[in-house]
């Protein structure tokens, strides 16, 4: 058994512990169960595939983490519900590349950091600047809100339903929104989205005659309103 073949490792400072596994390191494993049990706090690169069972663990062992997902996986039912109940949130920055075991980079794009660590950047406020106007913002066709196509943009003055942009993640301070919901598809249909003009439920918007549906979009509100 190589339990005891703990190496202590100095490197710039820092002292690591690798600890060597007997069994094949799969996360779902008794021997790596046990060791995510001693932990303080979990920082990986999960198996994307793995994404729903790897977070629905770490939230089973109440645990601290630090990790990667996909963007793909923001829109999972259960890790939406996560960053809906803040839960979880967008950490610091993209993972763009990794250094491979031969030296040579790989270049990845959608992947980012997730997390439950507090951050100063979800306690701040965006400043909203534009008022709204129903010629600036459509009313979506099958649902009781307006489009908003860029965070920046999201009017100060609107009380209702607004679909925003996924980049509204890396700005959502849950003091300021609330997140409602994503209106596309089955959560589309929780929603209450009704059938587009394609007999789906996701949010279509009609404007001088033409019916389109956003590319992707969070049903937000604002918080604190009298
Ligand atoms: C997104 S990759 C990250 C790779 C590695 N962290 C790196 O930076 O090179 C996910 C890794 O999880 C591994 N993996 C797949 N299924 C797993 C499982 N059930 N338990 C643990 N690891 C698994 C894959 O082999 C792969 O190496």
């Amino acid at each position: 058994m190589l339990e005891q073949e703990k190496a202590t490792l100095k490197s710039g400072g820092n002292s690591k512990i690798l600890t060597y596994l007997d069994g094949d390191g799969d996360f779902r494993s008794d021997e790596c169960v046990e060791l995510l049990k001693q932990s303080d706090v979990v920082t990986t690169n999960p198996p994307f595939s793995l994404f729903r069972e790897y977070i629905a663990q770490l939230m089973e062992y109440d645990k601290k983490f630090v990790i990667i997902a996909p963007d793909t996986a923001l829109h999972y039912k259960e890790v939406f519900k996560l960053i809906k109940d803040n839960k979880l949130w967008l950490g610091y920055g993209r993972a763009k590349q990794f250094m491979q075991p031969d030296n040579t980079m790989k270049k990845f794009g959608n992947i980012g950091w997730v997390t439950n660590l507090d951050t100063t950047k979800r306690h701040e406020f965006l400043t909203l600047y534009k008022k709204y106007s129903p010629e600036e913002y459509p009313r979506y066709d099958n649902f009781n809100g307006i489009d908003v196509k860029k965070t920046a943009e999201i009017p100060y003055d609107y009380d209702g339903c607004m679909g925003v942009p996924d980049a509204f993640l890396d700005k959502f301070n849950p003091d300021q929104f609330e997140i409602v919901g994503i209106p596309f598809g089955d959560l589309g249909k929780t929603l209450g989205v009704t059938r587009n003009y394609r007999g789906r439920t996701d949010v279509s918007i009609t404007k001088n005659g033409k019916t389109n549906c956003p590319y992707s979009r969070i049903v937000i509100k604002r918080k604190g309103l009298k």
